[in-house]
């Protein structure tokens, strides 16, 4: 499994870009206005431009012509651009539109296989499923990621499976044994995931006795 970190803070971005994981950036609109009264087109093209790779970011109009324009708008930033679509029946008409146009897509706020079955059918490029926000209501979102997968293996779709909404570093490592293709996590889970106390031990003991010996010079 392949990471995109989910935020829209630039800092969390350049710092986790250092440490070499991530494969691009997942942001959507609550997370741009935890930045603050910020230029959402701006902060998402400065993103884009800097991460080079995948650049998810989410066009919200519940109007489709509204939310085609939009979508073109968003694309148009950066070749890098992943134009994000709330799955409802007009966004994934907009889907098929970008698909054709050669748009990268991926498809939000997916709580069930069959939401991915007809985004895959649309031409999605990604699906998010929420792992997080389903078992916040007593469901089970690994479930639904290995759903998601036996579904797109069996119909041998090339839609990718982001998994989205994780919470804690036990939804990462579920998530990527049932097979999906890309994990999005918060900042705070990415460096969660580097943490094992005989690790850190380790790199203390060793960092002693090397400067036992260099001492010793
Ligand atoms: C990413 O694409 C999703 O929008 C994000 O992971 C949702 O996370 P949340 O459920 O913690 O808000």
């Amino acid at each position: 499994m392949k990471f995109f970190l989910d935020t829209a803070n630039f800092e969390e971005i350049k710092e986790a870009y250092g440490w070499g994981v991530i494969a691009g950036v997942t942001t959507n609109p609550s997370l741009v206005s935890k930045e603050g009264n910020i230029d959402f087109y701006a902060r998402v093209k400065e993103i884009a431009d800097y991460v080079q790779g995948p650049t998810s970011a989410e066009a919200t109009s519940m109007e489709k012509d509204v939310l085609l324009k939009q979508a073109l708008e968003i694309a148009a930033l950066s070749p890098n651009i992943v134009v994000k679509i709330p799955c409802y029946p007009d966004g994934l008409g907009v889907v098929k539109e970008l698909s054709k146009k050669g748009i990268k897509t991926n498809v939000t706020l997916i709580f069930s296989a069959n939401q991915a079955v007809l985004a895959a059918a649309a031409g999605a490029t990604y699906v998010s499923p929420f792992v997080g926000r389903l078992d916040d209501i007593s469901e089970d979102g690994i479930r639904l990621i290995e759903d998601v997968k036996e579904a797109f293996i069996m119909g041998g779709n090339d839609t990718k499976i982001i998994a989205a909404s994780l919470r804690h570093p036990a939804h990462v490592l579920a998530c990527a044994k049932a097979g999906a293709d890309y994990g999005t996590v918060p900042f705070k889970v990415l460096k969660q995931l580097f943490n094992h106390p005989l690790t850190a031990k380790g790199i203390d003991q060793f960092n002693a006795d090397w400067a036992k010996f260099l001492a010793a010079k």
